[in-house]
């Protein structure tokens, strides 16, 4: 039977809420993200959730960075649902919105993997846009811009990533992504809008913020996630 396994971003850990027969795998308590790795049910799916993750910024260690994705690997998951809160730059963005990743910036201090090929595969991003369609999920694609961290930008930083064509900005999802690429498990990343950026808007971002608007953004993504596990 396939597996899914989902990587949760800040403030979208509630999701685990909806699985059932579950068991928890590893557990992370403390530090700045609570980790958890939990496999359960949902409607008949194996699906294993990875709340929290170790960023880039908080340690050098590239096992700690991939551990997750190590582990998935571990699990047999052949597909991997990467998802992260993001700063939206693009002004068509309102709070809790939804981006496909389609292509990426990557500036986290290089090299973090002997790869830097993320490949965003053009087909399941087209499953996963029809799939919003059809369950009336309003869906955006674009570019995400893999900001080191761990600080939010400064005015003048978000007035140059926008300059670079990124549509969201965020501290993770691209080391998953690319150590899953290079083990072989079918990706997805996906954006939750949790603050907006805009020229001269002088944002002052916080991470209760960030956090709170992940938890306004439920509704939608965790219908979106269980639209996804459903169909696929
Ligand atoms: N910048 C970087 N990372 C983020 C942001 C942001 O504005 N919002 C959520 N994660």
């Amino acid at each position: 039977m396939q597996k899914i396994g989902i990587i949760l971003g800040s403030g979208l850990s509630k999701f685990r809420n909806e699985l059932t027969n579950q068991n928890v795998i590893y557990s992370e308590l403390g530090g700045i993200h609570e980790k958890q790795v939990i496999e359960g049910k949902l409607n008949n799916n194996s699906v294993v959730l990875f709340t929290g993750r170790n960023h880039f910024y908080e340690t050098y260690s590239k096992e700690k960075v991939f551990r997750n994705v190590s582990l998935a690997k571990d699990l047999n998951i052949d597909f991997l649902i990467v998802t992260n809160a993001a700063g939206g730059l693009n002004p068509q963005f309102n709070i809790s919105d939804l981006m496909l990743i389609k292509s990426h910036i990557n500036f986290f201090q290089k090299p973090l993997i002997e790869s830097q090929k993320v490949e965003f595969s053009p087909d399941i991003i087209k499953w996963a846009k029809d799939c919003a369609i059809r369950n009336k999920i309003k869906i955006y694609e674009g570019c995400y811009y893999a900001s080191s961290g761990p600080v939010y930008e400064t005015q003048a930083e978000i007035n140059f990533i926008k300059k670079s064509g990124a549509d969201s900005v965020g501290m993770s999802t691209i080391p998953d992504i690319l150590r899953a690429n290079e083990l072989g498990i079918k990706t997805l990343g996906i954006s939750c809008i949790t603050n907006l950026l805009h020229y001269g808007m002088n944002a002052k971002v916080t991470h209760d913020e960030v956090v709170s608007a992940g938890a306004k953004a439920y509704k939608v993504f965790s219908n979106y996630l269980n639209a996804l596990i459903n169909d696929y």
